[in-house]
């Protein structure tokens, strides 16, 4: 059963030591090796079968915890091609697209494996991954990252290197795209999930938001779509000073959701009425291509660029 290591640290274990400022380095475990830091080297001996949450100390005196990284820390620190899906977000595709164990999952594109790792972990080793990328340099770095992650071939997973084609996929419980232009593959989806199953679109900028809604919306297969974003603050706790963190994870992108209808039923009309130049914006989006380019308009502030990146790989 694929399940993260657990009990002492042993050889091959990847390791995440945090330093007293709160950096993290890593390491993979290795008998006689050690890992140098500025402040001196550390023998890799002084860890292996020691329990995780341990303390060890480098040559130069300064102290080290170490753990097994979480999944949040590995997708962050691992090698990318494509800009991967923040944990935050990936958080919610997993719990609000409600990917399950034993789940059929369908995945566009896979670009650096992050997102692949969280759904193989929920969908399990009874479910099933079938992901898509048109890009093979992309595709291997997926293929080493989700290997590295589980420590193997995951059985639940096949990565398919091409284009998303829904040609012999049926009764998907879950489509899942992160790509540049998921309105182009709501009709593909439709076809791909059973009835109730849900389709799962991550974004970057409000005019791939609009588009998608409105696709989802016109193909005719859909409930009506929700669509959101999350932002997340820390905290500072310590005595009296508590108060929100300075920076935070503002915008990495937005999420929508619809749910399949069943063959030949047609989506009870919506009570609101169409907001003033509802239709004009759907047009605009619909010819808007240019806005949509590589990180066009997404105002990332620094420290979010970084991660979910100004240009999500495509
Ligand atoms: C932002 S990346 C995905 C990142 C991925 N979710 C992760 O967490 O690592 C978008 C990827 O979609 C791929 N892509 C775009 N359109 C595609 C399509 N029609 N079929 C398959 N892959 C596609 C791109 O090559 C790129 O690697």
């Amino acid at each position: 059963m694929i399940t993260p290591p657990r009990g002492p640290f042993a050889v091959g274990d990847q390791v995440q030591l945090t330093d007293p400022k709160g950096r993290k380095h890593r390491l993979v475990l290795g008998p006689g090796k050690s890992f140098h830091t500025h402040r001196g080297a550390l023998a890799h001996d002084d860890l292996i079968g020691k329990p995780e949450g341990v303390v060890v100390t480098s040559a130069g005196g300064t102290p080290y915890l170490a753990f097994r990284p979480l999944l949040a820390d590995y997708a962050l620190a691992m090698e990318r091609g494509a800009a991967v899906v923040y944990p935050k977000d990936a958080a919610q595709i997993v719990g609000l697209a409600d990917v399950f164990p034993g789940a059929h999952v369908v995945e566009a594109g896979a670009g650096s494996g992050a997102l692949s790792c969280w759904l193989l972990r929920a969908v399990g080793e009874t479910g099933r991954l079938i992901s898509f990328e048109r890009r093979p340099d992309f595709a291997e770095i997926a293929a080493a990252n989700v290997r590295r992650y589980f420590g193997g071939p995951h059985p639940a997973w096949q990565l398919v290197v091409a284009e998303l084609d829904p040609a012999g996929i049926k009764d998907a419980d879950r489509v899942v795209l992160d790509m540049l232009a998921p309105w182009d593959y709501v009709a593909a989806a439709a076809d791909m999930l059973r009835p109730g199953g849900v389709l799962c679109c991550y974004v970057a900028t409000t005019t791939q938001l609009a588009r998608t809604v409105t696709a989802a919306r016109e193909q005719g297969n859909f409930a009506e779509p929700a669509a959101w974003e999350t932002l997340q603050r820390g905290w500072h706790v310590d005595g009296l000073a508590v108060r929100p963190e300075h920076r935070m994870i503002g915008h990495t992108g937005f999420l929508v959701t619809a749910r399949r209808l069943a063959d030949g039923v047609v989506a009870p009309p919506r009570r609101r009425r169409p907001s003033t130049g509802a239709e004009a914006a759907a047009a605009a989006a619909a010819g808007a291509d240019g806005a949509t380019a590589p990180g066009a308009g997404t105002g990332r502030p620094a420290e979010t660029a970084e991660v979910a990146g100004a240009d999500r790989g495509e």
